[in-house]
């Protein structure tokens, strides 16, 4: 359940209007609700209490500084996936022993800050890694707690782009590379092979390909328990789907269900990633009409955002609720396609929706965009990023300003020869 809905036919995020703050701070404008964020963090750590489960937000879903202060002071965990998350996490005051960094390459200088800091995990997703991380402990004599990520091969039904779990995919380690790993323990003296990691993919609607997953991963603690090796914390990832549409995706408490008999079977401590779950539902894009237009019968909104604000309906075709801010008289419905103003076919919010008649003017709720929607944002065509605000009940506070031209080009140079 999220904090946006209509009161007096105005869209309200928690007690604030979205109309006010888009009045005040200008659009396209990300806007989170503090109370929706919060809420399924909270749903999330307690349905999996049963465990004593960490929860560790996973940051690239949303990586404001704001939203990540409020999940560390709510005593979140955090899984990054790179030295700018890292530090990010560190100064919204994540707790070292709650962090886990995964991905696929990791450089030298991420490790060797990682390993400093005294996380708690790396996420190791190759052999070679296992051997970098290694002399990077070496030479900082650490030691340093690992667990390897295995591909389970099991496909989560979910869009091509974010299914992470199948054979050919380029994440985790399969798992006769993992075993032959067990087998080398020896060779990683500043390495404890004391964790496994699965991630399967994102948007996952269901409970079964997780099950499997993590009944998969769970026979390989067995085959690492035949070669010495104890497991003693089981990772299993984020991926928890939520409505965009018309979807009915578990809840935390339906995937708890099915998954918490066989995790706790095993006695192993637990560790989920979930980044969507947490912030998707809990953040809207708010965008101004610019334009309409027809052409060969299709009638065209031209808004304010574009792709380079929110890229996932570009990307992948993601469906996105759109809801107008002021519900008022205009209930005789319309067509749009609603566009941004890139130089781009594919800058697109929504095709052929069914809207209520629109006017210059207006303004949208993008729905559903807390989750991979400003942190995939870019500057193409020379837009300044958008402003993000957040709400608590009644009151709302800017938490990034909206990028300046001159912040925008502030890294680049001109050199000598054509001054
Ligand atoms: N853990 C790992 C290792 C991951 O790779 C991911 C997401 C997560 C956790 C969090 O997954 P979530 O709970 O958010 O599903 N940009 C795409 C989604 C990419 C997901 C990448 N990995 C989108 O907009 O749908």
């Amino acid at each position: 359940m999220h904090r946006f809905s209509y009161r007096n036919g105005r869209l309200m995020c928690e007690g604030v209007a979205v109309e006010e703050v888009a009045r005040e701070v200008g659009t396209p404008l990300y806007l989170y609700s503090y109370n929706t964020i919060l809420d399924h963090f909270r749903k999330v750590k307690s349905a999996f209490s049963p465990v004593g489960a960490l929860v560790c937000f996973a940051a690239k879903a949303n990586s404001n500084m704001a939203i990540l202060r409020a999940l560390a002071k709510a005593g979140a965990g955090f899984d990054v996936v790179s030295g700018g998350e890292l530090k990010r996490v560190l100064r919204a005051g994540a707790h070292p022993k709650k962090i886990v960094f995964a991905s696929v390459g990791k450089s030298i200088a991420e490790i060797e800050l990682a390993v400093k800091t005294g996380i708690l995990f790396f996420n190791v997703e190759s052999a070679q890694e296992l051997e970098r991380i290694e002399s990077v402990c070496r030479r900082l004599r650490r030691r340093q707690r690992i667990s390897l990520r295995v591909n389970p091969e099991v496909d989560p039904h979910t869009h091509s782009f974010i299914t992470t779990g199948h054979r050919a995919s380029k994440f985790g380690i399969d798992r006769k590379t993992v075993i032959k790993l067990f087998q080398r323990t020896a060779e990683f003296p500043h390495l404890a092979f004391e964790g496994l990691h699965i991630h399967i993919g994102s948007q996952i609607l269901e409970a079964r390909p997780f099950r499997a997953a993590i009944e998969r991963a769970l026979l390989l603690v067995e085959e690492a328990k035949r070669h010495g090796v104890t497991i003693g914390t089981l990772n299993i990832g984020g991926g928890l789907g939520i409505v965009y549409h018309k979807e009915t995706p578990q809840t935390a408490r339906d995937y708890a269900k099915a998954v918490l008999p066989v995790l706790k079977r095993s006695g192993l401590k637990v560790i989920l990633e979930p980044g969507r779950f947490i912030v998707g539902s809990g953040g809207i894009l708010v965008t101004r009409v610019l334009y309409l237009k027809s052409s060969h019968g299709r009638q065209f909104a031209i808004v304010d955002a574009a792709m380079n604000d929110l890229l996932r309906p570009s990307l992948y075709g993601a469906y996105h609720d759109i809801w107008p801010a002021s519900a008022n008289g205009r209930l005789r419905p319309a067509r749009y396609d609603v566009v941004g103003p890139v130089c781009e076919s594919g800058d697109f919010f929504a095709k052929n929706r069914k809207l209520p008649k629109l006017h210059p003017g207006d303004l949208l709720a993008v729905m559903g965009a807390g989750a991979y929607g400003f942190v995939m944002s870019s500057n193409y065509n020379s837009r300044p990023r958008a402003a993000e605000v957040m709400v608590r009940s009644n009151k709302w506070y800017v938490v990034r300003k909206r990028e300046t031209f001159e912040e925008m080009i502030q890294s680049e140079k001109i050199p000598p020869f054509l001054r």
